[in-house]
C-alpha cells in the first residue's frame, strides 16, 4: 500500500489486546515487540482499522485481537487443519457460506478466506454472544471422538469448524461472522479493509 493513501491516516497498529495462543489453546503471550504501539480508546471506539504482523505467527496458532470492540482472531491452519475443513451438507447449517451476512464474498469459499491456511474470525458466537474456545485437536476427550478441531462456545454447546462453520444442531443459527481484511503483504493482515480486486485474484 502506498504511503499516501488516505486510509493511513485511519489505521492504527494493535497492541496490548493482541496475544498468541498455541496449538493446545494453553499459552497466552503478549507480544513484546508491539507494547508501545497501543491505539488510543478514542480510536479504538471509532472502528479504525487495525494494522497486523504474522511473521511470528506459526501454524496451529492464534492471535487474538480487537476491532471495533470485538474479539478478531487470526488462524494460521496446518495442512491437516486444512483437510479436516469440508462442506457436508448433513453436518453443517450453511455449508457453503450463503449467508451473505456472515462473510465478504471474497470469502464465500470452502476455507471462507483469502488464502487457504490464514483464518480470520470475528470471535462472537452467532447464538447469543459468547466468545468461543479455540479447540484445535482432533478427537479430545471433551468433545468426543468426530471432533476434526474448531472452536467451541461453552455457554450452550455450540461447535464450529476450522473454517467458522456452525455444525448441525448447534443452538447457534449462522456461521461465524469474517471480518473484512485485507494482505499489504505476505506477513501484514489489515483488519478492517477489503482487498483490492489485485488482491483478490493473488490469493
Ligand atoms: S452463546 Fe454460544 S452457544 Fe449460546
Amino acid at each position: 500500500m502506498s504511503k499516501d493513501n488516505p486510509d493511513n491516516s485511519r489505521r492504527k497498529f494493535l497492541s496490548g489486546s493482541l496475544t498468541l495462543v498455541g496449538g493446545t489453546g494453553a499459552a497466552a503471550t503478549l507480544w513484546p515487540f508491539l507494547s508501545s504501539m497501543a491505539p488510543s480508546a478514542k480510536a479504538k471506539a471509532s472502528g479504525a482499522s487495525v494494522e497486523v504482523d504474522i511473521s511470528n505467527l506459526e501454524e496451529g496458532q492464534k492471535i487474538d485481537l480487537i476491532w471495533r470492540k470485538k474479539p478478531v482472531w487470526i488462524v494460521k491452519r496446518t495442512k491437516s487443519m486444512l483437510d479436516s475443513i469440508d462442506t457436508n451438507e448433513g453436518k453443517y447449517k450453511d455449508p457453503m457460506s450463503e449467508n451473505i451476512e456472515q462473510q465478504p464474498e471474497f470469502a464465500k469459499n470452502k476455507f471462507r478466506s483469502l488464502k487457504p491456511e490464514i483464518l480470520v474470525l470475528e470471535g462472537v458466537c452467532t447464538h447469543l454472544g459468547c466468545n468461543p474456545a479455540y479447540k484445535p485437536d482432533r478427537n479430545n476427550g471433551e468433545l468426543g471422538k468426530d471432533w476434526q478441531g474448531g472452536f467451541f462456545c461453552a455457554c450452550h454447546g455450540s461447535k464450529f469448524d476450522l473454517a467458522g462453520k456452525v455444525e448441525s444442531g448447534s443452538p447457534a443459527g449462522a456461521n461465524l461472522k469474517v471480518p473484512p481484511y485485507r494482505f499489504v503483504d505476505e506477513n501484514t493482515i489489515i483488519v478492517g479493509e477489503l482487498p483490492t480486486n489485485d488482491e483478490k485474484s493473488k490469493g
